[in-house]
């Protein structure tokens, strides 16, 4: 499943980070208010238990967030620009991290650091992010590896999607639900996406 959201403050902020002069301060806070907005949608299934409170003037009811074990896993290093977002929302969260960097020439992943605490029983919920989904060739690695380390629940947030990638992932991992701020065109002959932003990394950390 691929949900795209379609909302204007979330297209605002997909065309200011496409902009070739937006500047990395501005690019990182487009990228964070980018991510609550997919975490929003997305966790909207997320577990949760009724509790009992007391208002100021009467008794009620609400509901309290009930998923002990989350785990939010950036895939370096474009992933981390989506962490600290997610973590306002999901406080208790724990961080495991896949360093993931594409082979220039043919986008194969090549797969360089992993971190992540291994799953208990298979309750625990994993949250993949990273800005862009490409080929799909480092979003379907870092997703066997959690199902390897016995995650069973996952889910994957992205900016950018291309149509590539989402066929691939979706070949990959059909039991992973992809949530993105925009699906693009195609790829161009280097594997970037066309229109895309760009690399994703570089305008998060100024490398250009
Ligand atoms: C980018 C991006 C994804 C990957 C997507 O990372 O953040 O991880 O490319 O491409 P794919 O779908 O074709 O695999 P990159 O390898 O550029 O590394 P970086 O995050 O360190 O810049
Ligand atoms: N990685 C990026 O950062 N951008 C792309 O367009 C493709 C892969």
């Amino acid at each position: 499943m691929h949900t795209v959201l379609e909302h204007p403050l979330v297209g605002h902020r997909v065309a200011l980070m496409r902009d070739r002069e937006t500047p990395p301060k501005l690019f990182r806070e487009l990228v964070n208010e980018t991510t609550t907005f997919l975490a929003y949608e997305a966790l909207r299934d997320i577990r949760t238990r009724r509790v009992e409170i007391e208002t100021p003037v009467a008794k009620a009811t609400g509901e309290r967030v009930d998923e002990p074990r989350i785990v939010l896993v950036p895939i370096l290093r474009a992933g981390m620009g989506m962490l600290d977002a997610m973590l306002r929302v999901l406080p208790y969260a724990k961080v495991g991290v896949l360093g993931m960097q594409r082979n220039e020439a043919t986008a194969e992943p090549v797969p360089y650091y992993a971190k992540v605490p291994p799953a208990k029983d298979g309750a625990e919920l994993a949250i993949v992010i990273d800005p862009m989904l490409a080929t799909g060739g480092s979003a379907c690695d870092a997703v066997a590896q959690l199902k390897k380390l016995g995650y069973r629940r996952i889910k994957f947030l992205n900016l950018i999607s291309a149509p590539e990638g989402i066929a691939k992932f979706e070949e990959c991992h059909p039991d992973v639900p992809v949530f993105t701020a925009a699906k693009d065109e195609r790829l161009n002959s280097h594997f970037y996406i066309v229109p895309g932003l760009g690399d994703a990394g570089d305008r998060i950390f100024g490398t250009l």
